[in-house]
């Protein structure tokens, strides 16, 4: 039987509990090569089915070395390609020889020009389901495995960062050396992360460090200084850390997401570096995750909302800690104004706006939005509001405590919330959250004194968090606009927040300085949270514009940022 519609893993055949990788990076012909070997829970014998996307299989065989038989089917356009690996009695697990494409889907091979540092940079982003352009595994989240040994051969110039603990370095010839790691946590595949690159280490406390690129280092340092108050302000609410060191790399402008929560070792994007700290939800959100998700983790991208509404509900409990309820509040209402984009977006697809999906068939790249991160956090808010704070504290905790190092459904959630707080589900509507499309007519409010005054205009923004609520509420009228941004010099901010806020109005009110704006954040900045609606109202009003400055950009994206521009660009000019 096949749990995940994203995964060829079988419940019926062998689990892998552990892997050892070793691999050798080859920057110039943009490949891994080395091999996997994965031990199994128990001894099996028969079919074992792994996941692989665009690798070359070189040999199989048992852990000592004697060769199996295995076939590896056509590729499917999301699933990849089915590794059937056939079992001698007995087996304990198989190892397999390889080599990934230069165009692995879970990988961006990154040109010195490309970086601050003028060094090339590899890294991996295997969420949801590219693990296997890696390496051939059970690629679903169902099956946590553990690092035995991970060893990766890098140029000596460069050194590999992994979300797992460090075993040091080896030398092995005059220009490599070898970086070695193990991860003695249980995680998912999507969890497996690695980058390569000529970085460096600022310490922000015993526990803590940022590593960037040379230039960039002292200004890391600086925005993310907040880490270890906050990895306390989490462990208050919800329980020990249990990874051990909380570590926070810088990645180059491509990387396509905010931050990604590989354990131990956050990624993140260098648009947070606005220089006042004013974006730092991203770590409070990559961190949270360390308990929501990581810790307690979707069972399939069915269940995505488990892993990204806990957790933006637990990074707005980090905040609220940190500085108060105010500021919690103002991140709730401008989450709320993401929420309704996305609503808006899949307007013609409202399966796609429940909490629990089915993607049989659907790319969760595809389906990917702001819903299960904003409609999620309303439905733990709302379920917070009917039991009271105290009850729920108590709740999450239990649930935490319950789940821990496992891989969960909804049903999962909902059959341990009855036991332990009967009813509450039903009181609070739970279902139409989770099974219907849209947004519940009585979802909570973000609701504070500061809140409405900056919404009245009775009081004027004191940082970029309230100016950004206030732009989210303006309306697209040129004379607004010239004086916004006279006032508070929106277009040239640093804050990619607040200037792609500013662009997206400038561009709905028609002003030809939004084009320029747009240009500006398209070139800077591969994160799609950015592109995405950039790209979508440019498209709609100048699509030549859109189709140009693309054309300058497309380098510098992430493969998925182009698959996303490309599809909002193709699909305007069919509206047209
Ligand atoms: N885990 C996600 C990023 C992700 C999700 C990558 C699905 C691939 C597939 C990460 O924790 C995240 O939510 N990032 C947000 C940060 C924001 C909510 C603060 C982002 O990238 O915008
Ligand atoms: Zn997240």
């Amino acid at each position: 039987m096949r749990p995940d519609p994203h995964s060829y893993a079988d419940v019926d055949q062998p689990r892998t509990r552990s892997i050892d990788l070793a691999l050798r990076v080859n920057f110039s012909r943009r490949t891994l090569e080395g091999e996997i070997a994965l031990h199994f829970h128990e001894p099996a014998v028969g079919n074992l089915d792994l996941d692989t996307r665009d690798l070359r299989i070189d040999s199989v065989t048992s852990l000592d070395g004697a060769p199996l038989r295995y076939e590896l089917a056509p590729a499917q356009p999301i699933l990849g390609s089915r590794l059937r690996v056939t079992l001698p009695s007995r087996a304990d697990g198989a190892r397999i020889r390889y080599g990934t494409s230069p165009a692995a889907s879970a990988l961006q091979w990154l040109e010195p020009a490309q970086t601050a540092g003028g060094q090339s940079f590899l890294f991996s982003q295997c969420q949801p389901i590219h693990a296997r352009s890696l390496a051939p595994l059970q690629d679903t989240p169902r099956i946590r495995i553990t690092i035995g040994s991970a060893r990766f051969t890098v140029p000596s110039q460069l050194r590999t960062l992994m979300a797992a603990a460090s075993k040091g370095r080896e030398p092995s010839s005059d220009t490599e050396a070898v970086d070695v790691f193990e991860m003695p946590q249980p995680i998912p595949p999507y969890l497996l992360a690695f980058a390569v690159g000529d970085v460096t280490p600022r310490e922000l406390s015993p526990r803590c460090a940022v590593w960037a690129e040379r230039p960039l280092a002292d200004a890391a340092a600086y925005e993310f200084a907040e880490a270890e108050s906050m990895l306390r302000a989490g462990e208050e609410l919800f329980g020990p850390y249990e990874w051990d060191r909380y570590d926070v790399l810088l990645m180059p402008p491509s990387f396509p997401y905010g931050g990604m929560e590989n354990p131990r070792l956050t990624f993140v994007t260098p648009s947070v570096l606005a220089g006042d700290r004013s974006l730092v939800s991203v770590i409070a959100h990559e961190l949270a995750h360390a308990w929501t998700g990581n810790l307690v983790t979707n069972a399939s991208a069915n269940d995505f909302w488990l892993n990204e509404g806990f957790t933006v509900y637990a990074e707005r409990r980090i905040l609220e800690a940190l500085y108060g309820r105010d500021v919690a509040e103002l991140h709730a209402a401008s989450g709320r104004h993401d929420l309704q984009t996305a609503l808006d977006r899949f307007a013609a697809r409202p399966e796609l706006t429940r909490l629990r999906t089915d993607l049989e068939g659907v790319d969760p790249d595809e389906a990917y939005s702001s819903v299960p991160y904003e409609k999620g956090y309303l439905l733990l808010r709302k379920l917070e509001e009917v039991a009271g704070r105290p009850a729920w504290d108590r709740f999450l905790r239990a649930y935490l405590g319950k789940f821990r190092f496992q891989s969960i459904t909804t049903d999962d959630f909902l059959q341990f919330l009855e036991t332990q707080l009967p009813g509450l589900a039903a009181r609070a509507g739970a279902l139409e959250f989770i099974d219907r499309p849209g947004l519940p007519g009585d979802a909570p409010q973000a609701r504070s004194a500061r809140l409405e005054a900056l919404r009245s205009g009775g009081a004027e923004p004191r940082n970029p968090t309230e100016l950004l609520v206030v732009l989210q509420t303006t309306a697209p009228d040129v004379t607004k606009l010239r004086e916004l941004d006279s006032r508070w010099d929106l277009s040239r901010r640093k804050s990619l927040e607040l200037r792609h806020t500013f662009v997206l109005l400038q561009l709905r009110a028609g002003m030809p300085e939004g084009v320029d704006g747009a240009r500006r954040v398209l070139l800077e900045t591969g994160r799609m949270r950015y592109l995405r609606p950039i790209y979508t109202e440019l498209a709609r009003r100048d699509p030549a514009a859109a189709r140009r400055i693309y054309d300058d950009a497309r380098a510098g994206y992430h493969h998925i940022a182009r698959t996303v521009v490309e599809a909002v660009l193709k699909e305007q000019s069919a509206e047209r």
